[in-house]
């Protein structure tokens, strides 16, 4: 399993799909330079959700370029158990699945997961009741808890979306890694982390800024002040 490790929680995970996509090895050049090197990689169907992004053979590419980063798969897609062993081949270091997907379909990727030791993760979307995801909080890696509508980014992050974090905060085990994803930037890093939230996923906060050097220190300040 790759090297990432509780330490270095909070941290930001850049999310691949605000890039500019017709430079995208350069922008995640970006990322490494500033010494990033966890990439949130959408993966959407255009069924689980009304867009369509990267597919298996656009993660290998990105793998060939960058063999040393920490690609996290985050699935909207109908069919996790179609598609987990097609990201795990291509390189990917944890999976998360959608917990309004088919409970077997879940099941199954999991498996997927543990048989070839790749991380495995749920993700709730912020209408979903947090009990849904009772056979998870003891059972996987990590849970992403959904701060906007999945398929686009540059969303507002929707308010209250904290007090879920905490909830399901409450309700997880110690070693389950939990990620925010949607609407996070510098101004709402403090309210996530001190929900709990340990992986702060960041699209356009990050992406899109004048400055992604200053955005990054911007999250890194908000870290350093909770320690
Ligand atoms: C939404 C994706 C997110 C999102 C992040 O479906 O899962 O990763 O695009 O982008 P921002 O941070 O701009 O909301
Ligand atoms: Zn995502």
């Amino acid at each position: 399993m790759k090297h990432m490790n509780e330490s270095e929680f909070p941290t930001v995970a850049p999310s691949l799909i605000a890039a500019d996509w017709g430079r995208m090895f350069k922008e995640v050049e970006s990322c490494m330079g500033l010494g990033i090197c966890w990439l949130h990689c959408d993966i959407m169907d255009g069924h689980f959700v009304p867009n369509m992004t990267m597919g298996p053979d656009f993660v290998a590419a990105l793998k060939k370029e960058f063999p040393d980063a920490f690609y996290d798969c985050h699935l909207m897609v109908e069919q996790p158990d179609v598609w987990t062993k097609r990201f795990i081949d291509v390189g990917a270091d944890m999976v998360t699945v959608h917990a309004e997907c088919d409970p077997d379909a879940i099941r199954k990727a999991h498996a997927i997961c543990q048989k070839h030791q790749v991380r495995f993760g749920v993700s709730i979307k912020p209408k979903t009741p947090v009990s849904i995801l009772e056979p998870w909080f003891t059972t996987v890696d990590s849970i992403l808890v959904m701060s906007v509508e999945p398929g686009f980014y540059g969303q507002s992050f929707i308010e209250g979306s904290d007090t879920r974090i905490a909830e399901i905060k409450a309700h997880c085990s110690e070693s389950v890694w939990l990620s925010v994803d949607g609407g996070i930037n510098p101004e709402n890093a403090s309210l996530v982390v001190d929900a709990g939230a340990q992986i702060l996923v960041a699209g356009g906060s990050f992406f899109k800024a004048k400055n992604r050097a200053n955005a990054y220190s911007a999250f890194q300040q908000v870290f350093d002040r909770k320690d």
